[in-house]
């Protein structure tokens, strides 16, 4: 297999969509891994890099456009993003993250919202996040033939009754409510299921127990899949990093280093040089 200059094989150009089947079936069978991705750039790269699906996480609240938490951000935003990623992925199912109160206020509104990431945002499923509270919707939105995928443990549109950003799941009594949240999920059709900020062996439990691919974030190795926030992998966003983060690189202090050369180059006068020049050189 041909590999790329980091010794990595990409896909190839020939490789098939990832379905929701396919996330599916392969529970079990091969670890799945998720990114998120804002922009068509950054979805370009994840999409070569061979990543199973990309969320367009309503975390661009916080990455992208600088609010304090994901509640903020609007329908009309979380769409923009999501067409720019579509167009920029291939391979990758692309997964668009419905915002806070675009499905806890009525069933048709969740219904008609999920709708509008296929239609508008070209996105292949939605997820949100919550478990009894809205098995309706995910019935619902189902049956329209919309893909969902779950969430549990920390979630950050709840920030205001969870008390920040904190694991979830600690006890007997809690860890049982989630299990018992996965596995209604599950039954009400989403097709996977995100975890985040849980204990490794709760989430070990709900992994075994559901026949759905669950998808982690700070819930440990047992998951049958891992999702980071893209910022975080690269170091694009330090004004907070969870333990439950590895940063794969520092491209925050790299763009920042050659912005400085750029700055100081063109303050000196080295840039632009010759190279870069159109027709004889100004005396
Ligand atoms: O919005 C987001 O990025 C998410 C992931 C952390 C799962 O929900």
């Amino acid at each position: 297999m041909a590999t790329d200059s980091t010794g990595h094989s990409p896909p190839s150009k020939a490789e098939p969509k990832v379905t929701v089947p396919g996330i599916m079936a392969a529970k079990g069978t091969k670890k799945l891994t998720m990114l998120t991705a804002y922009d068509y750039s950054t979805a370009l790269w994840v999409d070569r890099a061979g990543v199973d699906m990309i969320l367009v996480g309503d975390s661009l609240a916080m990455v992208m456009l600088g609010h304090e938490d994901t509640l903020s951000v609007t329908m009309e935003e979380m769409l923009h993003h999501t067409r720019a990623v579509a167009r920029g992925t291939r391979r990758a199912l692309v997964i668009g993250d419905m915002p806070f109160l675009s499905y806890q206020v009525s069933v048709e509104q969740a219904v008609e919202n999920a709708g509008r990431f296929l239609k508008e945002g070209r996105a292949q499923a939605v997820k949100l996040e919550g478990g009894a509270a809205v098995l309706k919707q995910v019935e619902a939105i189902v049956a329209a033939g919309i893909p969902v995928q779950g969430h549990l443990g920390l979630t950050p549109q709840s920030i205001a009754m969870l008390g920040g950003f904190k694991v979830q799941g600690k006890g007997e009594e809690a860890a049982k409510k989630l299990v018992d949240d996965a596995v209604a999920l599950a039954q009400a059709g989403c097709f996977s299921l995100v975890l985040e900020a849980i204990p490794a062996t709760v989430a070990q439990r709900i992994t075994q127990t559901v026949p759905i691919p669950t998808i982690g974030i700070g819930a440990g190795a047992a998951c049958d899949g891992q999702v980071l926030v893209v910022h975080d992998l690269v170091g694009l966003f330090d004004r907070f990093v969870p333990r439950f983060v590895k940063q794969y690189d520092q491209l925050g202090r790299r763009l920042y280093e050659a912005v400085c050369r750029y700055r100081q180059e063109v303050e000196s006068g080295a840039f632009p040089g010759p190279e870069h020049t159109f027709g004889p050189p100004v005396q």
